[in-house]
């Protein structure tokens, strides 16, 4: 089986590093403007985290909206990305207020909370979701919020339904359902 079918079609797979480098480019950020995506939730000084960032389409956007005090986590599986992150923040001179942090398939690793959490188009490629629902929910702070949004080319409504329903049986509420192209997406809370 190629790594195209896998891409276009619903088998489980991770994004391989260099499908990544079409996740950043003047079409998604028509698609998926960053700003508009996140301004509802990140602030300045907050320390937030963007599990799966690929390349930090999403990760740079935040640094820039936490300001010099705030962090922002940039987790991955994949060294790869975190690599490209780096530089890039690092061009952008916003390289000090982020943390790049190698994670595995199903151990976070990561212990200090956090006002916000991103996973954009990530949790379909995680193999044990209720393990990774409750690993988030130990590091988001009461308060805080879970924007998660799964592609509707990987993801049945059904799929995203059962994980918006595993959630609540695991300590979130469903504070929101925004709008995202091309995407299932919810906002949980910390009940
Ligand atoms: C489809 S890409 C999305 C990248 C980014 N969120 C964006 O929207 O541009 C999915 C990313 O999640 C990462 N990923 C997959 N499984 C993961 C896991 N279990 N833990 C952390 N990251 C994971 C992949 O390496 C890849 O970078």
């Amino acid at each position: 089986m190629g790594a195209l079918r896998k891409l276009l079609l619903r088998d489980e797979h991770v994004c391989p590093w260099w499908f990544a480098y079409s996740f950043d480019n003047p079409i998604r950020r028509l698609v998926h403007p960053a700003g508009k995506i996140v301004r509802d939730y990140v602030g300045t000084e907050m320390t937030v985290i963007d599990i799966g960032c690929g390349m930090g389409y999403f990760a740079l956007e935040m640094a820039r909206r936490v300001g010099p005090e705030g962090r922002v986590i940039a987790v991955d599986l994949q060294e790869k990305m975190l690599v490209r992150v780096g530089k890039r923040a690092e061009r952008a001179g916003l390289a000090d207020r982020i943390i790049l942090h190698p994670c595995g398939p199903d151990q976070l690793g990561v212990d200090q909370e956090v006002d916000f959490v991103l996973t954009f188009w990530m949790v379909h490629e995680v193999p044990d979701r209720d393990s990774f629902l409750d690993q988030v929910h130990r590091i988001l702070k009461r308060g805080g919020s879970w924007l998660v949004v799964e592609p509707k080319v990987h993801t049945p409504q059904a799929r995203f339904q059962a994980l918006l329903a595993s959630a609540g049986e695991r300590g979130y509420e469903v504070l929101d359902r925004p709008k995202i192209r091309l995407s299932y997406a919810g906002v949980l809370g910390k009940i």
